[in-house]
């Protein structure tokens, strides 16, 4: 077959990419590299993200119940081991999932252990660190649904094995919840949520696309949603327009930013 002989410019990320004949001739981040120029970042960090203040007196408030869950699991963390998933890396990897505050595996394990969900949803499985925190915290009558749109074992920094699935308490889903007629065929399942981690794309988009459509989902019981990467700049807009009582808690969770939400539904779906 010919090869296709083209400059491609592609830049749905805002990132430059030229290519001839499928090498890279140039990758450059521009909107990154004129936001640097700007606004220089003042310190040197590992990683380091753009985010915004704003007041919070305009926006929807915690409720007593969610300010109360928060500071208990918040003691609980503070306390919390995850031995066995920080064995999953190496002894010197320089963030384990256990640490605290900084990252959110903790306060995710706290709050599921003060709830107690029969049923935990979590969307964007990923290399399965969240799923093993939750995991290693469930009851033992309980089950996680944990959706992706890649099947973990195909995930290049998985931490799961075959054995997690074994005893059939956590179940993998490659599907997209943020196609609401996806949504709707696991209706059932979701509306037995107690507990939801949604940590997906986080594109500006998906996140906006699921929260819609989970606002149709007829809950038994009004789940907790725990968001993560809040404080990153395209997660700032959907954090704000959540219409339900919630707190954000980063500075209990990951650096990037972690919101609770006592997740109300539509009166429609309140069923
Ligand atoms: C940051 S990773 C998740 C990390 C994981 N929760 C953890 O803490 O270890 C985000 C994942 O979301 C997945 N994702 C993106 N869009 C999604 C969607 N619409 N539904 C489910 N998963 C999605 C991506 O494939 C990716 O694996």
């Amino acid at each position: 077959m010919k090869k296709q002989q083209h400059i491609e410019v592609r830049d749905p990320t805002w990132r430059l990419h030229l290519t001839w004949r499928g090498r890279t001739l140039l990758r450059w981040s521009w909107k990154r590299q004129l936001l640097q120029r700007v606004l220089p970042i003042p310190f040197p960090a590992r990683h380091v993200e753009y985010s915004l203040l704003a007041s919070t007196d305009d926006d929807i408030q915690p409720s007593e119940r969610l300010l109360r869950l928060a500071l208990q699991a918040i003691q609980r963390a503070a306390e919390l081991r995850l031995d066995a998933l920080d064995r999953r890396f190496p002894a010197d990897f320089p963030y384990p999932p256990s640490l605290w505050p900084g990252q959110q595996y903790r306060l995710l394990a706290a709050l599921e252990e003060i709830l107690q969900p029969r049923r935990v949803v979590e969307i964007g499985t990923g290399g399965g660190v969240s799923t093993l925190a939750l995991k290693h915290h469930l009851s033992p009558d309980a089950q996680i649904a944990t959706f992706d749109l890649i099947p973990w074992a195909q995930h290049s920094d998985s931490c799961l094995t075959t054995e997690d699935f074994a005893d059939q308490r956590l179940i993998q889903y490659t599907d997209d919840l943020s196609d609401p007629a996806v949504m709707q065929r696991h209706r059932a399942l979701l509306s037995r949520a107690e507990l939801i981690f949604l940590d997906a794309a986080k594109d500006g988009v998906t996140e906006s696309k699921l929260l819609a459509n989970l606002r149709h989902v007829p809950f038994a019981k009004p789940p907790l949603l725990v968001l993560d990467d809040i404080r990153v700049w395209t997660m700032l807009k959907v954090w704000r327009g959540i219409p339900y009582p919630k707190l954000d808690v980063t500075s209990f969770g990951s650096w990037t930013g972690t919101g609770l939400v006592e997740w109300l539904g539509t009166p429609s779906s309140r069923r």
